[in-house]
């Protein structure tokens, strides 16, 4: 068991945050989870109070952008249990974001004691009912001072976590890329890397003048074939069938694609993974079986889209009453805030 040093707060800062009007992402609770590395070695993590972090201008983070992070959220039940959704996927996936980007593995097993210490300490700020939950953002950044144009020697590992309500920013209206790309072959568009991130904003800033909220993501040799939406994975629904593209090196391997993979047969959807076109898009559009597309993440859960644009032209997407969106959202909540059963066994207590 890994010994984490806590250093605790003066005085808490929860009673000047309105948990009833939060904006998503900007309030950040009281402690935070730090661990640095050096000399070849993660050192003793520490949990103190929630604060600026001091680098050298010259850390490499800023100049070379080795940045990964995770995204997870923490649920709270009726009872005032605490939960969290598969971690261990995240665990997994932060180490294959730092091998892509020349980062050191963060022990798994420090990751959840640390972060369940952490969850322990700032519990009073994950709050009930379903929606609110507790987004936790754990991220690596090279810290080494000098701008050598080399992986850093020195690192930063961070847990820090904001109070959030049910994310839902409407329908979006989405616009096909059919110039930029968020990923290449051979890239690191599987790997969750601030610098994939950074990528879309102008694209998606261009977009927005055209008046789409988002941009969905072909790949890059051809533009032919759809990968992700946003920062979200992506689900049609045709002709009553859920089609999601296979992850690859361009994509990233999302926690709430693939549970929805899992789920959707219980739920009576027939699921099938395989690349879609944007012709064919197009044409089950047109012809009316293009039922539903939706992104899906850890934030939203699912967003649905209410219909797409490609090279100046508008499609609709035919929506039916019953939405498998719904459906989805409604049994992943259930795991996520201990409402219903947990057939696969996603839900983990923090104790
Ligand atoms: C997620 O929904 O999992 C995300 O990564 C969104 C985040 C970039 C705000």
């Amino acid at each position: 068991m890994v010994d984490i040093k806590i250093t605790p707060i003066e005085e808490s800062r929860i009673s000047q945050v309105d948990f009833t009007s939060l904006v998503f992402g900007k309030e950040f609770s009281d402690y935070m989870f730090v661990c640095a590395y050096r000399e070849g070695r993660w050192q003793q993590p520490e949990i103190k109070p929630y604060a600026p972090i001091s680098l050298m201008p010259s850390a490499s983070v800023f100049h070379y952008g080795q940045a990964v992070f995770e995204g997870m959220k923490a649920y709270k039940d009726e009872a005032g249990r605490v939960f969290l959704f598969r971690p261990w996927e995240n665990y997994r996936r932060l180490n294959r974001s730092c091998e892509r980007l020349a980062m050191p593995a963060f022990p798994e097993e420090w990751f959840d004691a640390g972060l369940k210490q952490l969850l322990g300490l700032d519990k009073e700020w994950i709050k009930q009912g379903v929606g609110n939950s507790l987004y936790i953002r754990p991220f690596m950044i090279a810290t080494s001072a000098g701008v050598k144009a080399s992986a850093a020697t020195e690192y930063l590992f961070v847990i820090i976590t904001s109070p959030v309500q049910s994310y839902y920013d409407g329908d979006v209206k989405v616009k096909i890329a059919d110039y930029y790309s968020r990923a290449a072959n051979g890239g690191f568009g599987y790997a969750k890397a601030a610098g994939n991130y950074a990528g879309q904003f102008f694209p998606t800033a261009e977009a927005a003048k055209e008046g789409y909220q988002q941009v969905m993501w072909t790949d890059d040799a051809t533009h032919e074939f759809l990968e992700e939406s946003g920062t979200m994975n992506l689900y049609f629904r045709i002709a009553d069938k859920l089609i999601t593209c296979p992850v690859s090196e361009r994509i990233l391997d999302g926690v709430t694609r693939k549970s929805i993979l899992e789920l959707a047969p219980r739920l009576g959807i027939e699921t099938e993974v395989r690349k879609v076109r944007v012709q064919e898009l197009i044409k089950a559009s047109e012809n009316g079986t293009l039922q539903e597309a939706f992104g899906c993440g850890t934030a939203a859960v699912v967003s649905p889209i209410s219909g797409f644009g490609y090279k100046g032209k508008d499609y609709a997407i035919h929506r039916p009453k019953e939405l498998y969106a719904n459906k989805i959202k409604e049994t992943i909540l259930d795991i996520q805030y201990n409402r219903g059963e947990d057939p696969f066994g996603w839900r983990e207590e923090v104790k």
